[in-house]
């Protein structure tokens, strides 16, 4: 990473990133949540924002009880400071479970509203984390815009790299995005990572002229699935297990520490 990185100069106004796959179900939320408490345990304040606004589960990861979502904002115009969860000191949650309608179906004015509404949130925040839905859908593609960062998480399997290929290109060509960041989840070993990393990059370079930057990997670990059912994040629960090792490099390169 440069030292021109938005990732270590811009900590105030908060950097916002957000993760999406384009496949699903191949680690997003449960990156997401742990990268979360894992900037939080910088003492970064760090905000959260579950945006998989159909299947919500940041929150079940996280075993916290959700009262007020985002559609309340919305349609009850709720104080956003009613909504938000503190899971640990520094460590917050917006939370979307219960459903909010996709951006196509908000108004104009709504999608204004809510726009100038997370911006008024997140300001006090250094960090802010959108874990999206899969796919290449309204909600998803308006969450990447709005971000400052783009973190795509891809596993070994090819249609997971055919589909955050399909999720690149269509946010290059749409929204003119050019930086990526790639994390490479549920690899055999570090060389797998490599190896994906290598195809995915060489693909995007040729078709888009894009240059991805590897975040990181994140092997294949029990310890992943073990927290998911103990709704903790393996970050905390097992600090030492290969994944929690992982994500604490990758949390050190996005403070820009070098691991
Ligand atoms: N590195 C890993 N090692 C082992 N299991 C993993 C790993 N990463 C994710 N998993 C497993 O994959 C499952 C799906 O992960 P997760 O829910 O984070 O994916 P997702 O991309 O958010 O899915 P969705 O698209 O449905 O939102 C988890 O329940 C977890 O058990
Ligand atoms: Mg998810």
């Amino acid at each position: 990473m440069t030292s021109n990185d938005k990732f270590q100069t811009k900590v105030n106004p908060p950097v916002i990133i957000c993760v999406s796959s384009g496949k699903g179900g191949v680690g997003k939320t449960s990156f997401t949540v742990n990268m979360a408490a894992a900037l939080a345990h910088n003492t970064k304040k760090i905000l959260l924002i579950d945006g998989d606004l159909g299947l919500a589960n940041a929150d079940i990861m996280l075993g916290i009880n959700v009262r007020h979502t985002l559609r309340e904002i919305i349609e009850e115009d709720r104080d956003p400071a009613d909504i938000l969860i503190e899971v640990s000191p520094g460590f917050h949650v917006l939370p979307a479970s219960s459903g909010v309608p996709e951006m196509a179906a908000l108004s104009y004015e709504e999608q204004a509203f809510l726009t100038s509404t997370l911006d008024g949130i997140i300001s006090r925040f250094d960090y802010v984390l959108v874990d999206t839905a899969a796919g290449i859908g309204d909600s998803v593609l308006w969450f990447n815009n709005w971000a400052d960062e783009n973190i795509i998480i891809l596993s070994p399997d090819p249609t997971a790299m055919t589909d955050a290929y399909a999720l690149i290109k269509i946010l290059n060509t749409r929204y003119a995005r050019t930086k990526f960041y790639l994390v490479l989840n549920n690899v055999k070993n570090q060389k797998e990572g490599r190896e994906v990393f290598d195809n995915m990059s060489a693909v995007l370079d040729r078709f888009l002229q894009i240059r991805p930057v590897l975040l990181g990997e994140i092997p294949q670990d029990s310890n992943v699935a073990r927290a998911v059912r103990q709704q903790k994040p393996f970050y905390l629960s097992a600090p030492d297990s290969k994944a929690g090792r992982a994500l604490t490099a990758m949390a050190a390169r996005i403070l820009d520490q070098k691991p």
